[in-house]
């Protein structure tokens, strides 16, 4: 095994975590073929509804632009366990959400779940990381995707209605709140379907082409599904914006950036850093930056002109599209002197809102036709502000949505674990022997022969069943999970005596959620949620 990034990091961690090798996607085949989703160079491919597979992690930072959990773990309020073992490898913008955490402003986590078969463990990673914020103050929801599964995926509603009981009574039986967070189906939500139809209208078929891969094949329902997705992930801010985490696998990835760009797309005014009258892309403006920081001096007599600049950039030209665009831009802008000031783009604001925004901004600012330049606001403050006139103006003023990003776990019979195939996970309803069983055929990290374990020691970063320690069994107890590492991979462990300790916790965790499933029936009949659809297919 060659991990180059082991031995640097394996120190940050309380121990080293069962899942940074060759990791795979969870859940089976989609009936439609992933195209040319988002594929890296590697091959990397992070497709909703086929089989993703990840083998290096670190190739969705390079390639995705996901960012690494590391860098926000210590500004993590107490960290659930997933975050301290490096099982939530990834995030997106999740800073502002740990910020409202740490505050005690509003923020909000949201999952969604496609009924397509038995809640499994690889399933409670998600329901944990729900659980975990809804008890740090979020607005927490759980959604079933049943429209989802019915478009994508094709199962029935009597087998979407089965199902769906089975996710909710799993969420609620670890510890999910519904009284305090909200539970909804896709298919029976009126104001989400309202907010997917708005959505749908700043979505276009060639970008869910070159995202998704869809062609002429696709059906609408399939699309229709998307844009539901999308006002799931923005749903928690319908009742006013607010930083909103969605924890998923690396698969929805896809997903998450689309709705970061329709929440950008929705609000009324956008907020840029500019230099000049004229608009420029984030490209040219970082040159211009770097023009005005060059040429400007403290002489207010004596401004930069953006003639003047366009010669400076002209002298140093890189050939970049970028120095061509800027260029052009301020010749054509002649004698008028480079500023640094905020501007409001007009991205879809209402006329009245417009005007109104022109009003409230304070200090010196020009008006032009499409945007307003202030050159006292900082951008925060200008931020602020858009945001306020917006909401005031029946605008939604969305905050980008951030994400986490778990591990696939390891299937117990190695290779993927997948929902079709049952050897290869443990179901939440898995008869506690069965899981029993399970654990004790499963595939270990284990060497041929007892006297070569000792002399080598065990696989533990290539062993399922180390994994269902860290992920699972081991709970909050770092102390525990380390021992097993440790005691695994020098030596002194050896596989019968390991996987009979995992059995038999797996039987002990099965039984008691199986408890707290039953004792969650009655809170699930008081919930208002319908899990008898009434459709007939
Ligand atoms: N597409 C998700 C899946 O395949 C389910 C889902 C629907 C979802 N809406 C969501 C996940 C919103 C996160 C947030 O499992
Ligand atoms: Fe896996 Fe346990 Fe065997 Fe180590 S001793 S390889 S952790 S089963």
């Amino acid at each position: 095994m060659t991990d180059p990034d082991h031995d640097s990091r394996a120190p940050d961690r309380p121990y080293p975590d069962g899942g940074r090798e060759a990791r795979s996607a969870s859940d089976g085949s989609s009936g439609q073929r992933p195209r040319d989703t988002a594929t890296g160079a590697d091959e990397t491919t992070l497709d909703p509804w086929g089989s993703s597979t990840v083998d290096d992690y670190r190739n969705l930072f390079e390639e995705f632009g996901i960012e690494a959990f590391d860098d926000v773990l210590a500004g993590v309020p107490a960290p659930h366990y997933l975050m301290r073992r490096g099982v939530i490898f990834g995030h997106r913008g999740y800073g502002r959400v740990l910020d409202a955490l740490r505050n005690d402003d509003p923020a909000a986590a949201l999952s969604g779940f496609m009924p397509t078969g038995d809640p499994h463990i690889g399933h409670k990673l998600v329901f944990d990381e729900l659980i975990w914020h809804q008890e740090r103050g979020a607005d927490t929801y759980g959604l079933i995707a049943d429209l989802e599964a019915h478009s994508a995926r094709g199962l029935s509603w009597a087998e979407i209605d089965e199902h769906a009981r089975d996710y909710l009574l799993s969420l609620i039986a670890l510890g999910f709140d519904p009284e305090d967070g909200e539970l909804y189906r896709q298919s029976d939500n009126r104001p989400l379907q309202d907010l997917a139809f708005e959505l749908g209208i700043e979505t276009n078929f060639s970008e869910l082409e070159s995202i998704y891969g869809f062609g002429g094949e696709t059906d609408v329902s399939h699309m229709q599904s998307v844009v539901t997705q999308m006002a799931d992930i923005l749903y928690p801010q319908l009742d006013g914006p607010k930083p909103t985490v969605i924890p998923v696998g690396p698969d929805q990835d896809p997903h998450v950036r689309l709705s970061r760009d329709l929440a950008a797309r929705m609000r009324y005014f956008g907020v840029t850093e500019a230099y000049a009258s004229f608009e420029a892309d984030p490209a040219e403006r970082a040159l211009l930056a770097e023009v005005f920081e060059a040429l400007s001096s403290s002489d207010e007599d004596d401004p930069v002109r953006c003639v003047a600049a366009a010669d400076w950039l002209a002298e140093r030209d890189d050939g970049s599209a970028a120095a061509a665009g800027a260029i052009e831009k301020l010749r054509a802008a002649g004698k008028e002197p480079l500023r640094p000031r905020t501007r409001f783009l007009d991205r879809n604001a209402t006329k009245d809102a417009f005007s109104a925004l022109i009003e409230a901004v304070e200090g010196e600012k020009r008006v032009y036709e499409g945007h307003i330049d202030s050159f006292e606001l900082s951008p925060e403050a200008a931020d602020d502000l858009a945001r306020e006139i917006e909401l005031d103006h029946g605008g939604y003023g969305f905050v980008a949505p951030s994400s986490v990003y778990h591990r696939f776990m390891t299937g117990l019979t190695g290779g993927k674990m997948s929902s079709s195939i049952p050897a290869s996970h443990i179901s939440l309803l898995d008869d506690p022997e069965d899981g029993y069983d399970k654990v004790k055929s499963a595939t270990t990290g284990g060497r041929e022969t007892a006297e070569k374990q000792r002399e080598l020691g065990g696989k533990a970063d290539e062993c399922p069943v180390y994994e269902l320690y860290a992920y699972l069994l081991a709970a909050d107890d770092d102390e525990f999970a380390t021992k097993v590492y440790e005691e695994c991979t020098g030596g002194e462990r050896l596989c019968g005596g390991c996987k009979e300790q995992a059995a038999e916790l797996m039987r002990e965790f099965l039984a008691e959620h199986q408890e707290k499933r039953a004792e969650a029936e009655a809170l699930l009949e008081d919930l208002d949620i319908d899990l008898d659809s009434p459709r007939a297919t």
